[in-house]
């Protein structure tokens, strides 16, 4: 038997030793340092969703410490001077844009534990109105795409990942694999090549191959297709890991009809291609403390969600009834958004007890198709042709159903922010759609769901959802299993985090 020594009976130790054993380990921690590459991050600049995932997944994964997260971002002239005022000068250098060299100056501020880079060049971004749709919109980006590598070279922040996302970065992708491999410090970088929508790939005239992006000959062959330069292409092709924005779109894009003429190489690179969902900013997309409510609420007390039905109705001159469904539409006025089937029953849908919402803009043709209906149905039906935050988080808390039949949805985040605000979606079975909401059966499912691109399927679901609304029990039930759904960053942050640990 061994007998413990009595503590007394010990030798002392001596001062200096002790002292010594004190002394902390010391564990060298190597960050991982990711860059973001984008053309639009909350709260920044906003005209889609990628500005949303930019932005909250960049502060997601900056909560872990293991992590180095910086986003680069062009210097917008319409980004508010309330941050622009805070932004602090770091340097500038001349970028080479084909035969020609153009000024970047380079900004950073710290927001929310992200290090922001701005890239300022007044001629390529200050300018009115949109961000998007200018003619030169490709040598814009292939400029923003180069000086934001050479930004990484300048300030010697070179990332273990460098993210680029959608076609206005996937020039970066090109370069760094293409052309800048001659530097060690670059050649160490992996790639990842973030696609939130096939639709929009960078198309443009093989005349600006080398005149205007300044791409070398030896990479003609990933960069050129169907005869004309196609960016996404290239960085799909070059790139380490390509990962889109659901499970489910991950392998829709693997067909035509939702790829858009890139089927083939997505499917020659399916090896290296994941879907990851996105998530929402449930700090920012908070019913309890969202500043443009008429009144505040939570999944614990979902009284003040009633006054924003009231208010709501009395603000777009609908009659103040509770016992009558709002069905919302908040979405981008384009064709891919299913508004085609909403068209298709509009008058069956509104010969329902039901008061209809649309808030958007976008194709002309569907902004006076809502303004008429909202015309012929007025007291049901309202529409308000904007782009309008403000409105958009009015009419998520005061509407009761929240329809999204979209053709297609490379994830969608309306349907999860409708879904924090105690709204329940009625969506169609495609993208991130069918990632996010699941059909009520028996109690189960937190949302109503179709899979046929059809509008009488769509009105079948849209009538459900409606009967259960009258069915004032189970409608509490499944309103609290909506509102409680966890849709933030949390687990999908992880699952990036290992993408970038295992690269
Ligand atoms: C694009 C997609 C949308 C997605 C968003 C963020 O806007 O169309 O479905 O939610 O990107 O990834």
């Amino acid at each position: 038997m061994q007998v413990k020594p009595d503590a007394k009976t010990l030798p002392a130790k001596k001062k200096s030793a002790s002292k010594k054993d004190k002394l902390p380990e010391i564990k060298i921690v190597q960050k991982k340092r990711i860059v973001f590459l984008g053309s639009e991050a909350a709260p920044f600049i906003a005209t889609g969703g990628l500005a949303d995932v930019m932005g909250s997944l960049s502060k997601a994964l900056a909560k872990n410490k293991d992590f180095e997260i910086s986003v680069i971002l062009p210097l917008y002239g319409n980004i508010s001077s309330e941050f622009t005022s805070k932004f602090e000068y770091l340097t500038n250098f001349n970028v080479s844009v084909g035969w020609r060299w153009q000024y970047a100056g380079i900004f950073k501020y710290k927001y929310e534990g992200v290090n922001f880079y701005f890239i300022d060049n007044e001629y390529y971004f200050k300018r009115e109105g949109n961000i998007y749709g200018f003619y030169d919109d490709g040598e814009r980006f292939a400029f923003f795409s180069r000086a934001a590598l050479d930004t990484i070279a300048r300030l010697n922040i070179y990332p273990d990942v460098l993210h680029c996302n959608d076609w206005q970065t996937a020039a970066s992708v090109i370069y760094l694999k293409g052309m800048y491999f001659g530097d060690e410090n670059f050649r160490k970088i992996k790639t990842v090549f973030t696609i939130h929508n096939i639709e929009y790939q960078g198309i443009f005239d093989m005349n600006c191959y080398s005149d205007l992006f300044g791409f070398s000959e030896s990479i003609r062959n990933y960069i050129e297709y169907n005869d004309c330069i196609n960016l996404m292409k290239g960085a799909i092709e070059m790139t380490d890991v390509v990962s889109t924005v659901s499970p489910t779109y991950a392998e829709e894009i693997k067909q035509p009809f939702f790829a858009h003429g890139l089927s083939d190489i997505i499917n020659r690179n399916a090896n290296k291609l994941c879907g990851i969902l996105n998530g929402i900013d449930v700090d920012y997309y908070n019913p309890l403390t969202d500043t443009a409510l008429f009144e505040n609420y939570s999944y614990k007390n979902m009284s003040g969600k009633a006054r924003c039905k009231a208010e709501l109705q009395k603000m777009l001159g609908l009659p103040e009834r509770s016992d009558v469904p709002i069905i919302a539409v908040i979405s981008r006025l384009v064709s891919h958004k299913g508004l085609d089937l909403i068209r298709g029953v509009a008058d069956d849908i509104l010969s329902d007890d039901v008061q209809l919402i649309v808030l958007g803009k976008g194709e002309i043709g569907y902004e006076n198709y809502f303004k008429g209906l909202a015309a012929s149905y007025s007291g049901k039906c309202a529409a308000i042709i904007t782009y309008n935050q403000d409105l958009s988080r009015k009419i998520y808390s005061g509407a009761d159903i929240f329809l999204m039949p979209s053709l297609s949805e490379p994830c969608g985040l309306s349907q999860m922010i409708a879904s924090r605000y105690g709204t329940v979606p009625v969506v169609r079975e495609t993208g991130g759609l069918n990632d996010s909401i699941k059909p009520y059966v028996n109690g189960e499912g937190n949302g109503f769901t179709f899979r046929d691109y059809n509008a009488h399927d769509m009105l079948f679901v849209l009538r459900q959802a409606e009967n259960l609304f009258r069915d004032k029990v189970s409608w509490q039930k499944l309103l609290e299993k909506v509102i409680q759904y966890d849709f933030s960053w949390k687990n999908q942050a992880k699952i990036y985090e290992n993408l970038y640990k295992n690269l």
